[in-house]
């Protein structure tokens, strides 16, 4: 009999639970940048705790400028042993798993810094090599939904048929359905075709992880997700896709000429969707994601008398186990011997 091998997932939870306690102090205090950073500081800090020889794959900062966990920076307590490292499966048996990483230490930093909900701290982890890294192409058009309609939708269809697919899977009309779209005029074409066809509407102003998220867990009350959002979190969420049972499809999307160049240079097709296999390979796939302020998902943080509360979903796909962690932090222990900013 094989004996159970390690869940990274458990140990993720503590990254994202860190991060979010770092951040959640910067709530409502109109500073996107110190919050990201206090939570960059938090997650690379415990990320560097976890015997994993990794990558980070998928890091933050491309687009804003922001602080970042960088993408090819090498993170955990065991780097630069490739040659002892091996495959994640190994990992009952004491070696060191070489994982790629996916992070977002805030999906949010705008709503954070207004004390708005749903921002979130995010931690994927997958075998390395297997996570798609879409360089400088910082968008991506998505469509996401939950296991009833996984298999059923089609990114090369139109919001019609994609809203009847979803609609017949779940077993209810289009009217019935909720669809969820990141505030943007690049996405008033799906605005206009959700709003054509009746179903209802959710605009976002930001943080389409929890959005997409939503659409895979039952009574969040969200169906389904379209629109044009970032690329990192399109491989986030694929990650996270793979442990709920749900799906997401992409297209690479250019802003410009000087981008669908680079694309052309970097044999990217902008045509050909990525597919949740595509986005990332393999089902040996961690995750973690903790609220730092209060969303359909999960809690955010909480200070009470008793300690500071955390919500996470934590999860892994080989297992297809999905934890609600919610945790309760002393911070006046913790500050003796953590070195974050709690
Ligand atoms: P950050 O918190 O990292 O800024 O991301 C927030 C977010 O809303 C993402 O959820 C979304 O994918 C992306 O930004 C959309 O980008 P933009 O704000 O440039 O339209």
């Amino acid at each position: 009999m094989p004996t159970p091998d390690r869940n990274l997932a458990l140990e993720l939870a503590r990254v994202t639970e860190a991060a979010a306690l770092a951040a959640a102090r910067w709530m409502g205090r109109g500073d996107k940048n110190r919050a990201d950073q206090a939570a960059v500081d938090a997650m690379r800090l415990m990320l560097d705790s976890i015997e994993i020889d990794g990558v980070i794959a998928i890091g933050e900062g491309e687009k804003d400028d922001a602080p970042m966990l960088y993408n090819g920076e090498r993170i955990g307590a065991v780097v630069g042993g490739s040659d002892r490292g091996i495959a994640l499966r190994g990992a009952a048996h004491g070696e060191v798993p070489l994982v790629d990483i996916a992070v977002d230490p805030i999906d949010g930093t705008r709503l954070l810094s207004l004390g708005l909900p749903n921002a979130l701290s995010v931690v994927a982890m997958a075998e390395r090599d297997t996570m798609f890294t879409p360089g400088h192409l910082v968008y991506m058009d998505k469509l996401a939904v939950g296991p009833a309609a996984r298999g059923k939708i089609d990114i090369n269809a139109s919001v019609k048929d994609n809203l009847h697919a979803v609609a017949q899977a779940k077993g209810k009309p289009v009217s019935d359905l909720t669809a969820v779209i990141l505030d943007r005029p690049r996405n008033k074409m799906y605005v206009d075709e959700v709003r054509a066809n009746g179903a209802r509407l959710k605009l976002i102003s930001d943080g389409d992880v929890a959005a997409a998220l939503s659409a895979a867990l039952e009574g969040t009350g969200v169906d389904v997700l379209f629109g044009i959002g970032g690329s990192p979190e399109a491989v986030i969420v694929a990650c996270a896709m793979k442990c709920l049972g749900g799906e997401i499809q992409c297209k690479l999307w250019p802003r410009d000429d000087s981008e669908r160049e680079y694309a052309r240079q970097m044999n990217y097709s902008l045509e050909t969707p990525l597919l949740n296999n595509d986005l990332v390979r393999g089902d040996n796939v961690f995750f973690s994601v903790t609220g730092i302020t209060d969303g359909e998902l999960v809690r955010g943080v909480h200070y009470t008398s008793g300690g500071v509360q955390t919500e996470s979903l934590v999860m892994r796909s080989e297992s297809g186990t999905v934890r609600r962690v919610q945790a309760t932090h002393r911070l006046e222990k913790l500050k003796q011997f953590s070195g974050i900013e709690y």
